[in-house]
């Protein structure tokens, strides 16, 4: 069971803003969490403003606390483009509904201010907990990918499940399209 499995959260004041100077300490805290380093692995030096300088980093606040980190690629070559995220949550959240709602959040910033048209996320087949948040968002599973990744210990490789969510079959299209007939 997630750690702080209960009623579902209220989101309300759910907030996705810009990672700032300040936060890296308690990112930093979620992130050594067992159940986030089991899928993330250990924060790389620089973590969380100098390791992946090629992804926007959004920090997550609920009732103002930090809560996490949600981050995006967009992949620059035109003829391929689109976008690839990936996201940790504080476990003492987990399986509330949270997870769900900063997916629904950040696909609909991507689709609608960023316009993209095809969004990725490859969560590992065990990752039970993600997939299911993410098919709620409309992700669907494109295929095993195996020994896609190495385990968190190093020894071995474990396999990644490819999932995509396209624009015209999402859950959550774009702003302003009218509806079909
Ligand atoms: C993945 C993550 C962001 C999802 O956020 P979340 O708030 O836990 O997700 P939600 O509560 O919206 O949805 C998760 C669903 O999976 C279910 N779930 C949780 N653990 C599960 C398990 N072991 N097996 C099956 N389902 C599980 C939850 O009950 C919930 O479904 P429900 O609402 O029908 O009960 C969060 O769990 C997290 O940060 N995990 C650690 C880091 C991580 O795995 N990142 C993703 C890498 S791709």
């Amino acid at each position: 069971m997630p750690t702080g499995a209960g009623p579902q959260l209220d989101t309300s004041s759910l907030v996705l803003r810009p990672l700032a100077a300040g936060d890296e300490h308690e990112l930093l805290r979620i992130h050594r969490m067992p159940e986030v380093l089991r899928w993330w692995d250990a924060p790389d030096p620089g973590f969380p403003f100098a390791d992946e300088p090629e992804s926007t980093r959004l920090t997550v606040e609920l009732a103002g606390a930090i809560a996490g980190l949600v981050q995006f690629y967009e992949e620059p070559t035109p003829k391929y483009r689109h976008a690839a995220v990936d996201v940790f949550l504080d476990p003492a959240l987990h399986g509330r509904g949270l997870g769900t709602e900063v997916m629904r959040r950040v696909v609909r910033h991507l689709l609608d201010e960023r316009g993209h048209h095809r969004i990725t996320i490859d969560p590992a087949v065990a990752n039970l907990a993600a997939i299911k948040a993410y098919e709620r968002v409309g992700f669907q599973a494109v295929g095993v990918m195996r020994s896609y990744e190495r385990d968190v210990d190093g020894t071995g490789w474990h396999d990644g499940l490819l999932m995509e969510l396209i624009a015209e079959s999402s859950s959550t299209p774009r702003r302003g399209r009218r509806s079909r007939g």
